[in-house]
């Protein structure tokens, strides 16, 4: 019966992505614990895609507690809390960050923010399923943890990435994350990322123990797209508010995120010289 009541209240907003027929994807980057990188990934993973070709479109979903805009030195003027109280329009508070990836401020500090109803979240969504100007691809940065508005975000996007850390207690969390989202709608794609381990083959042993137990307990197979180890540089790229994948565009971490984006796109993970040849040729054609 609870079941049920949740998935009712889950449905509105995923039968507007569903109606909408855009064809746009809309990832939503989630974690049960907070602080494992859910933002830092988001957006060099927004310039990833965006310098795969992909027009791409930010939306900083961590309501009232956003930093999007920070980790991208940029000094919002606008955010969704203009939007929901009418004073501004959604293509008003688009702004452009590095490589032509847009993004939207989640706002900080509002507290009206943290309390959205469904209807504003809906609002919101509205707005961008029908930009003049769209987006090949949304990549929604969640805030940590599970509350209604994250649930409908997250059930309502095409796939949602959970990046989690090697530490039980994020495990644990993601876990509980992903049984939420699954007991929601079974046949959501979910998608994982190792952040933070302090080898490759901690984070390989980590991430086949976790999808076993996911398999296991809950009869689904998530597919796991990327490992970006411990890496001091992406702390030091947030201080310089310079995203990794622009400050050291040659080190492993970006050539992970390169890798991870890639795969999104249901690409060869490593580009090889015909794509490069075929990037070339799309160029000098115009
Ligand atoms: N691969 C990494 N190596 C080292 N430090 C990292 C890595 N990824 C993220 N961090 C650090 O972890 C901290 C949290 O990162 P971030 O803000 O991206 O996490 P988050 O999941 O978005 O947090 P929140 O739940 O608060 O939104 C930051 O200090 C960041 O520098
Ligand atoms: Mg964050």
């Amino acid at each position: 019966m609870m079941n049920g009541i949740i998935r009712d209240q889950a449905q509105p907003l995923r039968e507007l992505v569903g109606k909408s027929n855009s064809g746009m994807k809309i990832v939503s980057i989630a974690s049960g614990k907070g602080g494992v990188g859910k933002s830092s990934i988001s957006v060099n993973l927004a310039i990833a895609l965006s310098r795969l070709g992909m027009r791409v479109l930010v939306v900083d979903a961590d309501f009232g507690l956003a930093n999007v805009d920070v980790m991208l030195g940029v000094n919002s003027k606008y955010n969704i809390s203009h939007l929901i109280q009418g004073e501004k329009k959604l293509y008003e508070i688009i702004q452009e960050g590095y490589d032509g990836v847009r993004f939207i401020s989640g706002g900080s500090g509002v507290y009206e923010l943290l309390r959205m109803d469904e209807n504003q979240v809906r609002n919101i969504l509205q707005d961008i399923l029908v930009l003049r100007d769209p987006a090949d691809i949304l990549l929604f940065d969640m805030g940590a943890g599970v509350n209604d508005n994250i649930m409908r975000l997250l059930v309502s996007s095409t796939e949602t990435i959970v990046v989690t850390t090697p530490e039980p207690t994020a495990i644990l969390d993601a876990y509980a994350l992903i049984k939420m989202v699954l007991k929601r709608v079974p046949s959501h794609p979910i998608r994982l990322i190792m952040n933070k381990s302090d080898s490759k083959k901690e984070a390989e042993t980590v991430t086949k123990g976790f999808k076993e137990v996911v398999r296991r307990n809950l009869g689904v197979e998530i597919e796991s797209i990327g490992n970006v180890l411990y890496d001091q540089e992406v702390t030091r790229s947030i201080k310089r508010q310079t995203p990794i994948i622009i400050s050291h565009p040659g080190g492993a971490s970006a050539k992970e995120i390169m890798s991870i984006a890639r795969t999104l796109l249901d690409l060869p993970a490593h580009e090889g010289s015909s794509s490069r040849l075929y990037r070339l040729f799309s160029r000098l054609l115009g």
